[in-house]
């Protein structure tokens, strides 16, 4: 079976970074609760850029370094779960600000494990030939998802891009995904609610109870998704690499999602890895949700830190509860 190449990576965080510091206007906290519990010294916020112009900037980048024409990109998948709008999706309006007129465009919605989700799916279309560049953009505005009396999620989320243009390679590739919806109120945001002039129950029985934010805004209960991730990350790595035909200590490097760095850590301590060989960069971001693996790609990429063959894993979790791996050849 055929794997897939990662061909371009692009990524774009809104310019204003927002310290540790700087949360205590809002919340009872400190830098050092927040560098301690999480690993985390500060996130950009947008300042007035749409979702959709961010994931554009980073879709450019990422097309730029593969060295195609727009023209050329077949499918686009977004991610997203603070989008501008239901429809038009972030992946059609890209392909509007691109140009990219031959792509066909839609968006998954796994939350943080979206990238994963879509690059397994874009590995789908890539080995049976119905395309040959698949444009991933997962793009965040966590900010606006955030309730900023809450000091339990305030402070870790950030907002950001992450892209990448995928082609079909000969190499190895395996992937491992699971779901568990038992686990969905632990971490929720509301939607649209059924309010009309014929419904006569305002509230959703199954979650609603969960929900003390108002509006739109993200509840999480973050020990059970430490719990949840504590397995996943491990359980999910372990298997793309058995399904691989390879050894955990064969990859030389993962890429987690950044939510937590001491969930990295309990997933290096899991896995038998060194620190080394995880992917951190959560103490620049936050957690950017879906962004998050594609943003540590393009860093990787920009800083020439991986060569061609490399053996890569990575992996996400989040809302759902949604967890994933990848493993490929760089
Ligand atoms: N500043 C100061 N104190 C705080 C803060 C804060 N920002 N937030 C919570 N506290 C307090 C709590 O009120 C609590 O106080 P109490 O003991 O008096 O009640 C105390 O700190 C301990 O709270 P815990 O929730 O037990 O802290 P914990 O060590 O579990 O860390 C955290 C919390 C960081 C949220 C952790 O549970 C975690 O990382 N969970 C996973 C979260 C995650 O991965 N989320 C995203 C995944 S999916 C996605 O990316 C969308």
């Amino acid at each position: 079976m055929s794997g897939v190449f990662i061909a371009g990576t692009g990524m774009y965080v809104p310019s204003r970074v927002v310290t540790n510091d700087e949360m205590t206007q809002f919340v009872d906290t400190s830098d050092e609760w927040i560098v301690q519990r999480t690993g985390i010294r500060e996130r950009h916020f947008s300042t007035g850029e749409p979702n959709w112009y961010m994931g554009v900037q980073a879709a450019k980048q990422a097309v730029k370094r593969a060295g195609i024409d727009p023209k050329e990109i077949d499918v686009i998948i977004s991610c997203s779960i603070t989008p501008d709008y239901f429809y038009p999706t972030i992946a059609c309006t890209v392909q509007d600000e691109l140009g990219a007129d031959n792509a066909f465009c839609w968006n998954m919605e796994a939350a943080c494990s979206g990238f994963v989700y879509s690059l397994d799916v874009a590995r789908g279309y890539l080995s049976t030939g119905s395309a040959k560049n698949v444009l991933i953009v997962c793009s965040e505005n966590m900010s606006k998802s955030l309730d900023f009396t809450d000091r339990s999620t305030c402070v870790l989320f950030g907002d950001g891009a992450g892209a990448a243009v995928v082609q079909r390679s000969e190499g190895l590739y395996a992937s491992c995904m699971a779901s568990d919806g038992r686990t969905g109120a632990a971490l929720l945001a509301r939607a649209l609610p059924l309010d009309t002039p014929f419904s006569t129950e305002k509230d959703d029985p199954k979650y609603a109870k969960y929900m003390e934010t108002k509006g739109n805004c993200m509840k999480m209960d973050g020990r059970a998704v430490y719990r949840f991730t504590a397995h996943a990350i491990p359980n999910m790595v372990t298997g793309a690499c058995a399904r691989a035909g390879i050894d955990v200590q064969d990859l030389d490097l993962i890429v987690p999602h950044q939510a937590n760095l001491r969930i990295i850590e309990t997933a290096a301590d899991r896995l038998h890895v060194p620190m080394e060989k995880m992917y951190v960069n959560i103490d620049r971001y936050a957690n950017t949700s879906c962004a998050s693996v594609p943003i540590c790609l393009a860093e990787l990429e920009t800083a020439g830190r991986l060569k061609r063959g490399d053996k890569v894993a990575l992996a996400g979790f989040g809302g759902g509860l949604t967890c994933g791996a990848v493993v490929f050849e760089w």
